[in-house]
């Protein structure tokens, strides 16, 4: 045990030493505490403590045809003295063979595979030195990646992209799969000739080298240690377009100039995220728009955010997504959970971050807005999660980490931030976040050590302050403490009102709603009477075009509403909705709405016939639940 100890403390140390990269990280203020020991990845089968990798070198063909990537993964790793073996994570991949740095084959073993963890491939470490090369290929159902075909995409031309959070990145990449084993990472990626590889690292837009027939390899580089969930690429008809020195966008070329203005705001983003936490630490930040199938709002990966095209609204409304991406260069991907049972240090932080971002940049009014629609929205899903769900840490064991994916995590996360932010006063909150990412730059974080920083710094000298703030209660107790702020918005009142008076009978265009803001509309559908007549719904539409709108929110939340009084006009709307895009947060919730009543299942079973080819695996894996489908 002791023996154990020390090489653990020996591999602790190891991994604090290797800081992100080049930049010199500034120096942090604060105190340092006394640092909890990381504990244990239930995700992951590797054995960090007796050999952890630290770099992924990747060289991989895609082949469209097959659906494959192929080719190797040589990975850099340290091992404890006397290790043996190391022990990567694989799933749904095929390993052709395991070499050392001199081609010479390794024995290596594939266990038994779990559906949700895959299996462990443990290699004999080799002689020769701390790296080995693994020689493999993906299958096409690999669930991080999604080959999309010609007809799925805006350009017609075939696109491939990967997801790799939560525990996703083994399907394409055999590594360590844990987030708290940080690597640094590069690639050559070979393509065919017409379509472009990105990725999320160093080297996007660089010119390719032309490789065999018809073929060309792009080559990426990432200096700054990330967890392996951070590893993406997509490969497509590509188009860049700048919008600042240092920013830009990625999408297929009839997407790309509406992406580059509606996307205006980053710079401004930017500078107000820098003047709140401190330097952006990556060099460029991009925003990639995917096809209409990616399955999140946005994907954090670093230098290289990935998007959904349904915030392009056309008029900036959908931005805070960005906002909020952007933020996770800090909450996340510079300071990042542990494991997924601490993933609200990931949301929450971000989700607060962003909010204040938006305050900068859009006024307090309208952050107000975004911060009362979140606290609606916790206030709904909170009352149907069991009570150890509601606890901001959670205990994933035997779990799928996306079970920790809701308004927990993100609001309850960023209410917690909110609620010491009142209590400590914002400039002694903000001193204190900006010393946090400075101290815990390019390390993973938990709970306890967030604790144990606290106590150390913000809370220091000032037990009365701590008392306030009564951090165990928002940690490790359900709902939400009695200390949860709640916030005023004026603009969101007079929604209210009009709402009421369209309830009491006002003409829809008698209602005062010129100039309102997405975010108003969406208030106002909310604060609508729950049942409402055809003949109502109808006036509405008539007046607003909610139907036709292209604000996927504000049409997803008047399909809610549709469902909801069983309203048959508005299911082409619906169906068109969903078939022609496949983003998990409005997919799910129309379909669990309509399979839940005799009206709407027959037309969910329909729609989702459909629309399930064009879904992502991890879209239509959760429709299949709700629908009973077996797929
Ligand atoms: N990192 C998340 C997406 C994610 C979480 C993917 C967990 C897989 C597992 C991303 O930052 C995110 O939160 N996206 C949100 C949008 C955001 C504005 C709340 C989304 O996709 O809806
Ligand atoms: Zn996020």
């Amino acid at each position: 045990m002791i023996a154990r100890l020390s090489l653990f403390a020996l591999l602790v140390t190891l991994a604090a030493c290797r800081t992100g990269g080049d930049e010199a990280a500034p120096a942090a203020s604060g105190e340092a505490a006394e640092q909890a020991p990381l504990p244990t990845d239930v995700h992951s089968y590797a054995k960090p403590e007796e050999a952890r990798v630290t770099h992924v070198a990747l060289d991989l063909d895609a082949d469209f045809d097959l659906k494959e990537l192929s080719g190797m993964a040589t990975l850099t790793f340290e091992a404890a003295e006397g290790a043996e073996e190391i022990v990567l994570d694989v799933r749904d991949l095929t390993i052709e063979g395991v070499m050392d740095a001199s081609g010479d084959s390794l024995a290596y073993e594939v266990g038994e595979s779990d559906p949700l963890l895959g299996a462990p491939l443990t290699v004999q470490i080799p002689e020769s030195g701390e790296t080995i090369t693994v020689r493999y290929r993906t299958s096409p159902e690999a669930a991080a990646v999604q080959w999309l075909r010609p007809e799925q995409t805006a350009s017609g031309q075939p696109f491939l992209f990967t997801q790799g959070q939560a525990i996703l990145t083994r399907t394409w990449v055999p590594t360590q799969d844990s987030p708290g084993i940080r690597q640094t990472y590069e690639a050559e990626i070979t393509v065919p000739e017409s379509l472009t590889a990105v990725m999320s690292a160093e080297g996007n837009g660089d010119d390719p080298v032309a490789s065999g027939e018809g073929a060309r390899t792009f080559g990426f580089e990432l200096d700054k240690a990330v967890p392996p969930y951070l590893i993406a690429l997509a490969i497509g008809d590509l188009e860049f377009r700048e919008i600042g020195e240092r920013t830009g966008v990625w999408a297929e070329p009839t997407v790309v100039e509406s992406a580059a203005s509606e996307f205006v705001d980053v710079d401004a983003m930017m500078d107000a995220a820098e003047e709140l936490y401190g330097p952006y630490r990556w060099g460029r930040y991009d925003v990639l728009v995917l096809p209409a199938s990616f399955p999140f709002g946005g994907m954090e990966n670093p230098l290289l955010t990935f998007a959904t095209p349904t915030i392009l609204a056309g008029d900036r409304s959908l931005v805070s997504l960005v906002a909020h991406e952007l933020a996770h260069s800090w909450s996340g991907n510079l300071v990042t959970n542990a494991t997924w049972d601490d993933f609200w240090i990931n949301e929450g932080f971000t989700s607060y971050f962003e909010n204040r971002i938006m305050e900068e940049v859009s006024g307090p009014e309208y952050a107000q807005m975004l911060e009362s629609l979140s606290r609606t929205g916790l206030d709904e899903e909170i009352t149907g999660l069991d009570e150890a769900d509601q606890h901001l840490r959670l205990n994933l064991v035997g779990r799928d980490p996306d079970d920790g994916m809701n308004a927990i995590a993100y609001d309850k996360g960023a209410l917690f931030l909110r609620t010491m932010e009142e209590a400590a006063g914002r400039e002694a909150f903000d001193a204190w976040l900006r010393g946090y990412f400075d101290r815990h730059a390019f390390q993973p974080m938990t709970t306890d050590r967030l604790l144990a920083d606290l106590d150390a710094n913000l809370f220091k000298g000032n037990p009365a302050l701590r008392d306030e703030v009564n951090p165990e209660a928002w940690i490790d107790g359900p709902g939400l403490p009695a200390n949860a702020p709640r916030v005023e918005s004026a603009a969101f009142a007079r929604a209210e009102a009009q709402a009421e008076a369209f309830a009491s009978g006002t003409a829809p265009g008698e209602l005062e709603t010129e100039g309102w803001s997405t975010h108003e509309w969406l208030h106002f559908m909310q604060s609508l009477p729950g049942e409402l007549k055809p003949v109502q719904l109808a006036n509405l539409d008539e007046a607003f075009g909610f139907s036709d709108t292209g604000n996927s929110e504000i049409r997803f939340a008047w399909l809610k509403t549709a469902i909801a009084n069983e309203y048959d006009p508005a299911v082409p709307s619906l169906e068109l909705f969903l078939t022609s895009q496949g983003r998990r947060k409005f997919v799910l919730p129309l379909f669990r709405d309509l399979a839940a009543s005799e009206w709407g299942k027959p037309i969910a079973d329909r729609i989702y016939r459909a629309a399930r080819p064009g879904y992502h695996f991890i879209t239509s894996d959760s429709v299949d639940d709700v629908l009973g489908v077996n797929a």
